[in-house]
């Protein structure tokens, strides 16, 4: 690394008033950083853009997480190689996951790190060998568990989370019908991840495609948007079914709940009369004790070609904030990862 080598970093600027826009962030040019003593100097490779970063820009954060402070750099998983280092455990252009957040380069003391050896395709630790995979994983075998023959409906079916929940099912035995917004995301679900049919949920009467697509009802409907899918989802659920409640990113950027009637009592109503169990869970919970059967079962799965996920790579650190914001509207195909350098290999960190 040259001497005068300055760190690109974007920051949030102001807190976003229902949808984010550009001004929300702030690229920033800042002299580069050294490593530490007792630690080590990171190159981001790789950062990946997921909707729980919404959240964390409010000034009220989810309980499972906090609030970004205003002119702190955006916080996220990152692939990253080491430039230098002055801890024992790691050396010079080691390949790591990180949690760099949204710049180019980054010190840490080690000890958030996770050596990643020479994966072939590096940025799959972000996606299907990684969190949202992982969520994918246990949000449908410890909370959904589906048998074989049941029916499981899944929404952000292209999804980093979604598309993984959908070949897991299948490989369960079950009936897959996604559910994705445009066609072109649908043909994909069916054509390339082998999900029985999928719905475009931009269209008129999903209520009634739903009917059609799931003639024995839904037994699993793992919950990734909320809104109107879950309400075309609610009537059509079997008695006993189970939904993993992941995250409902259609109501992210609400700044209100929905005007309308109150419709808690009829939700509860589904939810008694037919047994439904509804479980929300939060991934990092489950790393001590589920990430170990997760790397294993989910590293033969993709080996084998039995299990897959599309990038959606977009180049260079500046549009990851206009990438971001298309997450949350669904102009995402697939895992969205941004590309912030060419990864030089391990001798030429
Ligand atoms: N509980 C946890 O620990 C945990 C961990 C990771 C992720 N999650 C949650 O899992 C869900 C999926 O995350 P991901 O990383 O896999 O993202 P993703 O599915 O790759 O991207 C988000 C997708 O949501 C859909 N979407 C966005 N706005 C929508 C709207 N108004 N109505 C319907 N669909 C909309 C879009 O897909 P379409 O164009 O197909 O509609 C968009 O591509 C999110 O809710 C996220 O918060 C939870």
């Amino acid at each position: 690394m040259s001497q005068s080598e300055t760190n690109r970093r974007i920051v949030l600027a102001s807190r976003p008033k229902g949808t984010p826009t550009t001004a929300d962030f702030r690229l920033e040019h800042v002299p580069a950083p050294t490593a530490p003593e007792g630690g080590v100097l990171l190159r981001t490779l790789y950062l990946s853009l997921d909707p729980y970063m919404r959240g964390m820009m409010n000034e009220r954060a989810p309980a499972y997480t906090r609030s970004i402070a205003l002119a702190e750099v955006m916080p996220g998983g990152t692939v990253n190689r080491v430039v230098s280092s002055n801890n024992p455990r790691y050396k010079a252009g080691d390949l790591v996951l990180g949690n760099a957040g949204w710049q180019e380069l980054s010190v840490t003391d080690g000890k958030d790190l996770f050596p990643l050896g020479e994966l072939a395709q590096p940025s799959w630790a972000l996606g299907v060998l990684g969190m949202p995979s992982f969520t994918a994983y246990v949000g449908l075998l410890d909370i959904g568990q589906p048998k074989p023959g049941e029916t499981v409906v899944v929404a952000a079916a292209t999804g980093a989370v979604g598309a993984v929940v959908g070949q897991i099912a299948k490989l369960k035995g079950a009936r897959v019908v996604g559910i994705a917004g445009g066609p072109d995301k649908c043909r994909y679900a069916v054509e390339q991840l082998g999900f029985d049919e999928c719905l475009d949920h931009r269209q008129p009467d999903l209520g009634k495609r739903l009917t059609a697509a799931c003639p024995a009802g839904i037994d699993v409907y793992f919950e990734n948007v909320g809104g109107a899918v879950f309400e075309a989802v609610l009537p059509r659920l079997n008695v006993g079914a189970r939904i993993p409640l992941c995250g409902f990113v259609s109501s992210y950027n609400d700044e209100n709940l929905p005007p309308g009637p109150n419709r808690v009592p009829l939700v509860q109503r589904v939810l008694l009369e037919k047994r439904i169990r509804l479980q929300g869970f939060i991934i990092l919970d489950h790393y001590a004790t589920r990430f170990e059967s997760f790397r294993r079962e989910m590293g033969e799965w993709v080996a084998k070609g039995q299990v897959k996920l599309r990038e959606d790579v977009v180049e260079g650190l500046e549009n990851a904030p206009t990438a971001f914001m298309g997450l949350l509207e669904g102009k995402n195909f697939g895992k969205l990862v941004v590309k912030v350098a060419a990864d030089q290999g391990s001798m030429a960190a």
